[in-house]
Order: C-alpha cells, then structure tokens, then sequence
C-alpha cells in the first residue's frame, strides 16, 4: 500500500546490466505485474555504467523475461511493463553521476514520491554507493513529505563481522535501520516462510516442539551445481560465509525461535536475534570442512586452495526449550542431490511395550519439512503391520504443495521480498543485530580453520552427500543424516 501523500514511486536498480537483474529481479517484478500487485504509478530505472538508451535496456530485459519467466510471458502484459522501464548510464562509484541521476530522478517525479533502490552491484561497492547516496541527499535526509526512501542490499554482507559492522555503519550515515532491507533469499521462499504457519497457526505440534520430544534436528541444503563461473568470489568466501551465516541459519532461526507475540517485523526479528545468542560458540571437534575434488582445477581458484565447499557444523542452543538438543547443519556444492530440508527427529517412546523383531532397531516418528525441490511436509509414524501380531512398520502422512494447493506454480523468492519492501514490510529482512549475531557465531569457526586449527581440510567426490567425517559427526552421538522428502516424490514429481 502506497502511504498518504505520495503518488508514485519508484525503483532505481543499481547494476542493472549484471545477471541478478536480468534473472530474477525483473522477472520477479514483470510477474507481481501481471498480477496487478505493484503500485499503480511506477517507474522502474536501471542505472549501470553500460551505455545502453532505455529501449536497448528494454531489449535485454524483454529475452531475459521470456527466458527466466518462458511460463508468464505475454506479448501485450510485457509492452504495458516496459512502458514503466527506463534506463540511466552512469557510475555509482561518482558522486555527480548520482546527483545527476537524482536530478533525473526528479524531473520525473513531479511532487512527492517513493523511492526504493537496490543494490544490485558487486559487493566491495556497496560502501561507496551508499556513501554517495547519503552525500547526494537522497537517503533519510530527505523531507517525510517528499515520500520515504528504502534501500535493499544483497548478500553478502560483509565477509566477516567487522566488515559487516563497518558496512552497517556506513549505511546508517545515510539512512535509518528501518529504511534498511537485506535480503536472504530464503526467507522469501514460501516453504520457509510456511515453517512460522506450521508452528504457530496449528496447536498441535508446538506442545512437542522442545527438548521433551525432540532428539535432534538436521537442516540439509545440498546443491549438485559446483562453482561454475563464481570461482573468484566462492574462492576467497567458502561454504560457511556463502551459505551459513545467512541461509542455513535463518532456517535454524525459523524452526527454534520462541513464538513472536505479532507477525511484526521487529516482533519476529527480536525472537530471531535472541535464539542466534544463544547459540554456544562452536568447537572444532563439531565441525566438518571439505573440498569436491577437481575443485582446485577451476579457473579463477588458487591451485592450493584451501576453501570449503562443504562444511557440517554440530550446534547447541543454550536455552530452556533445546537443552541437550544437537541441531546438525550441513551444506555443499557437487552434492548428490539438489535438496533443502529440515529433519526434526523425535525422541523414542520412554516405554515400548511391543517386541521388536531380534536385530531390528526402532524408527523413531521424523517430521520433514522440504523446502526445495519438491515442497511438501511428511510425518513418519508407526503402524501395525495389518494380519500380524505386533510387528510394526513406518507409514508417512504427506502434504505436497502441488496437490494441495491446484497445482499452482510456487512465486519465485525475489517476487514476495520485492513485495514487501514496497510495501514496507522488513518481516523477511535481516536487521543489523542479527546479522551481526550470525557472523559472531560463524567468524570463530572460519578463522579457526583458516589458521590451521580447524579438524582438517576433507575430500569428497562430485556427486556424493560429502565426506564420511559428516556422518561421523552424527555417529558420535548416535544419529544419523536423514532425508524425509526423498522417500516422498509428489504425485508426478
Ligand atoms: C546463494 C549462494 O545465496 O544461494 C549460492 O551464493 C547458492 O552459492 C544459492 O547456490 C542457493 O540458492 P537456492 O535458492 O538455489 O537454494
């Protein structure tokens, strides 16, 4: 909803010739459009040092829609869009080229007006973009009248906490922490979004949502893509500052968080930041680094990389509801599978009164919750295997988005969170004391291993679920990986 006295709004995409732009935020943007959800008086202006004139830059946007959004697209929606797109040339790293943009910007807007810029450039520019942002006026300086400005940052932000906290800095020069939406895609995901529903819009699985029941948890993100052409950023980051410190454990936040007293961002927010503290700073001996092999054979990685491609961490809550809980986190590039789950493993009945069978161990009730690809939530149980005298056999309940919901297609992340930023809501945004909290928690762990103190550098092959010493993590306390989604395919997937 647009607020009170201003009529138009705006979106200014920095580094709007790059890949980000062209297959996912534009994509995102055309299909909110043709489902009427964006503001009625928009402009769209892409700002980039390219040379491009606004109808070239619609050219490319135009392929890239019909490649990265084949099912949508339609002739006449895409002309009525692009009448909103406009392109600026010019260099964020230069004061004038942004003043001279904001002049722009301006002469366009007549009277008060939104804006929302993204950041969608590399990110050692991000510091300079919003020092000139801030010293061209255009972040919170700006009157309440004129309309609010937002500004949305991608990851990664920062590659440890003091630059994460150096970064935050300069972005508080030039607007308020409430103008501030950082993005991690998978919290725009609706299956990660779902988890707070599940919890906290049904009565029956909260009750046993604590150490009573709960033996442990497994959050997996497994990828078969390898490094592909990120070779020199993934190089100098690794698994752990790529996919922990932001994707695995906002998933980790999202399962173990206290139950927030509103659907309000800061409400939500706070529960998250209070479960990241009180996270026990890991140990070496719960941690697993490791490397696919023909990785050091990439182009643009160090012959004698020492980078993790996948890593597996073993984490403590410190608080009255996971007591004694272990949280296991795995995540790696080459996998076998491209998978995101989470596994909450139930504790066994503290009395069984029916026999095994001699040898036979028993499975304990698992609750999955598939986050990709195939999206869906499955509840392993016991039953009694009809015309026998007690044996007993697993049996599932499944819920699959696809049949559930008519088959409808799930949005892409980007076209909620871009929604939402519209809109003003930074629910799915990460604020600056939780990101600091995850890199506190992660920083230890990636300068332990990187001076040589870490439990020593693994090799697995492509196409595998990692090393041994990530099952082994598991074997010390007596459990093991599990995948619920696996044995679950939706009807036709
Ligand atoms: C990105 C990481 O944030 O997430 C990538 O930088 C990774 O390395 C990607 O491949 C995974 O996202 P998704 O949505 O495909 O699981």
């Amino acid at each position: 909803m647009m607020p009170e006295g201003a009529d138009s709004t705006g979106i200014v995409i920095f580094g709007a010739s790059g890949d980000l732009t062209t297959r996912k935020l534009i994509p995102a943007l055309y299909n909110n459009y043709r489902k009427n959800r964006l503001p009625a008086r928009l402009r769209i202006v892409g700002f980039a040092r390219r040379p491009y004139t606004p109808a070239q830059f619609r050219d490319v946007l135009r392929q890239a829609v019909q490649e990265f959004s084949a099912s949508s697209f339609s002739e006449s929606s895409w002309e009525d869009f692009a009448g909103q797109l406009d392109y600026v040339a010019g260099d964020l790293n230069s004061l004038a080229d942004l003043e001279a943009l904001d002049v722009t910007l301006r002469s366009q807007e007549d009277g008060p007006a939104n804006r929302l810029y993204y950041l969608a450039v590399a990110p050692e520019h991000y510091t300079r973009a919003t020092n000139h942002l801030g010293a061209a006026q255009m972040g919170r300086t700006v009157q309440k009248s004129s309309g609010w400005r937002r500004i949305v940052v991608e990851k990664p932000f920062g590659r440890d906490l003091s630059s994460a906290q150096a970064l935050n800095e300069s972005l508080h020069a030039a607007f308020d922490e409430d103008q501030v939406y950082r993005i991690d895609h998978y919290l725009g995901k609706e299956t990660s979004q779902n988890i707070l529903f599940f919890r906290f819009a049904n009565t029956v699985f909260e009750p046993v949502w604590n150490r009573r029941y709960i033996k442990n948890v497994q959050i997996t993100v497994a990828e078969t893509v390898d490094v592909g052409r990120r070779a020199g950023y993934y190089d100098s980051a690794g698994v752990l500052r790529d996919m922990f410190q932001n994707h695995l454990l906002q998933l980790l936040c999202l399962v173990a968080m206290e139950p927030p007293g509103s659907f309000d961002a800061d409400a939500i927010r706070n529960e998250k930041v209070k479960i990241l503290r009180s996270i026990r700073p890991v140990a070496v001996e719960d941690t697993v680094c490791a490397q696919y092999e023909g990785y050091r054979e990439l182009q643009g990685v160090s012959p004698d990389s020492a980078t993790p491609t996948y890593a597996a961490l073993r984490l403590r809550v410190d608080n009255w509801r996971w007591q004694g809980v272990p949280f296991y986190l795995r995540s790696g590039k080459a996998l076998n599978r491209k998978i995101s789950e989470i596994v909450i493993e139930f504790q066994r009945p503290p009395h069984l009164m029916f026999h095994l069978p001699p040898g036979s161990e028993f499975t304990p009730n698992i609750l999955s919750l598939c986050i990709q690809p195939d999206e869906g939530i499955h509840l392993r149980f016991e039953a009694k295997v009809p015309d026998s005298e007690q044996a007993m056999r697993s049996v599932d309940m499944n819920f699959h988005y696809r049949s559930s919901f008519d088959g409808e297609p799930l949005p892409e992340a980007y076209e909620r969170l871009l929604l939402d930023a519209l809109e003003g809501d930074a629910a799915l945004f990460t604020r600056a004391d939780e990101l600091e909290a995850a890199w506190r928690l992660i920083d230890p762990i990636v300068s332990g291993w990187e001076s040589g103190r870490g439990p020593g550098l693994a090799t697995y092959p492509r196409g595998s679920w990692g090393p041994a010493a990530a099952d082994e993590l598991l074997a010390r306390d007596g459990h093991l990986w599990r995948l619920g989604c696996l044995d679950h395919p939706a009807v036709g997937g």
